[in-house]
């Protein structure tokens, strides 16, 4: 096995748990050992019984030289076998996953060695999933999915192509080098952030015109939420401040929800007191009403015409004002001159960095899946190509690791 580049030759290597489920893509799995062992990673299999239909045993046992696991009883001199498998894992990839045992996991049914192992594991869990792709684009799979990715389970989606099935469509496993690659990035950046406390605001904030109506912005939150969710996934210690979102709380980290500009100051500043990193991606109104009304302001009776407003406090301008050695990172979200706001805000707002995005653009605007950004500090700007929020928030906390390395 050769030694993992830059580590040294006398290092333990770590350890990947490669789950195999039963799916006509089982055989690629047998590929996806040999890359993650050329890369120097030790690697154990489990299967389900199901797998095993697809691709025997002995096959997985010949190429990793270590015991395969199948079933919760065939393990007798290791009782708890599923615990002893999930404590060993520094990653848990599963490749090929089915639309049956992703909904397990999603539901947190635990009827197997497999399953109940995926429940006991604490370690990050990378899956690739392969199906039909009727059964992908089910809503039961995408409603699992979402509930999987929202617990900081990292995600290669599916190829699209023609099926073992016959149809043509998403469902095919992804490219075993790219599965690979994402469990090596995995496993490489799981110490990024190690010890590290990081806050991050997200989401709009609703500012209240009187006991029903406010004012709001189109910000679905999706760019915070998966900062806060790759930052601990990089083993830092997260606290999410979010305006109103509709999505779940992040596993593994403090959310702390609120409604205002004024409260989120609050919660921001009370986080920011005993963070390294804050990155404030929340679009925070600039302006409330000066005087909300308690109750339903009656159009025909009160001057709904005329909302008088005041500006809020600028959370990020606040925390670049005391930060000292800490690392400030804000958002210049522009529908125009987008590097020139942005370059302008970093010096306005004496933040470390300002992560600029294009607004306008529809793969990249409020509530989109990707972005596209220019990473700006005071000596570097970096263009990174269009990138789902996830890859970019990874890319985003590269950056500010390093800054944060640099201070330290
Ligand atoms: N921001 C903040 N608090 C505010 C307003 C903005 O923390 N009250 C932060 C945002 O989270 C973002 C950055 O400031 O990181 C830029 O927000 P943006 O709304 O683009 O900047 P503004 O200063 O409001 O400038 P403008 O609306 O004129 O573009």
């Amino acid at each position: 096995m050769e030694d993992r580049k830059g580590a040294p030759a006398a290092r333990t290597p770590k350890t990947v748990l490669l789950g195999v489920t039963g799916c006509i893509a089982a055989y690629k799995s047998c590929e996806i050992v040999r890359g993650l062992q050329k890369r120097g990673y030790r690697v154990k299999v489990m299967m389900t019984e199901h797998a095993a239909e697809f691709v025997g045993p002995v096959t997985f046992r010949s190429l990793t030289h270590e015991e395969v696991s199948i079933g919760l009883f065939d393990h007798p001199s290791d009782p708890i076998h599923h615990i002893s498998l999930a404590e060993e894992a520094d990653l848990i990839l599963l490749a090929p996953l089915t639309a049956n045992v992703m909904a397990k996991m999603a539901c947190g049914i635990a009827d197997d060695l497999f399953t109940t192992t995926l429940l006991a594991a604490t370690c990050p869990v990378l899956i690739a999933p392969a199906m039909n792709v009727h059964m992908w684009q089910a809503a039961a799979t995408q409603e699992n999915l979402a509930r999987l990715r929202n617990r900081g389970v990292a995600v290669v989606e599916p190829a699209t192509g023609h099926l073992a099935c016959g149809y043509d469509g998403q469902g095919k496993l992804a490219a075993v080098e790219d599965i690979v690659e994402r469990a090596c990035e995995m496993l490489e950046e799981e110490s990024l952030l190690a010890g590290r406390r990081v806050l991050v605001t997200a989401g709009p904030t609703h500012e209240p015109i009187d006991a029903v109506r406010y004012i709001a912005n189109r910000s679905s939150g999706k760019m915070g939420y998966a900062l806060a969710r790759a930052a601990r996934l990089m083993g830092a210690e997260v606290t999410l401040v979010s305006g109103p979102s509709a999505l779940s709380d992040p596993q593994g980290v403090r959310t702390v929800r609120v409604t205002t500009a004024q409260e989120m100051l609050a919660a921001a500043e009370d986080a920011f007191a005993t963070a390294d990193l804050a990155i404030c991606a929340a679009a925070v109104a600039d302006y409330t009403p000066a005087h909300p009304a308690g109750h339903k302001l009656k159009k025909t009776e009160e001057h709904l015409d005329h909302v008088e407003l005041v500006e809020t406090t600028d959370i990020l301008r606040r925390l670049s004002e005391y930060k000292g050695r800490r690392i400030v990172v804000g958002f210049a979200a522009e529908t125009d001159n987008v590097v020139s706001y942005a370059r302008d805000k970093l010096a306005r707002k004496g933040c470390d960095a300002i992560v600029a995005n294009d607004v306008s653009a529809a793969d990249s605007t409020f509530g989109s899946d990707t972005n596209r950004i220019r990473w700006i500090t005071a000596d570097v700007e970096k263009d990174f190509p269009l990138m789902s929020k996830d890859r970019t928030a990874r890319a985003i906390l590269h950056e500010a690791a390093a800054l944060l390395a640099r201070t330290a």
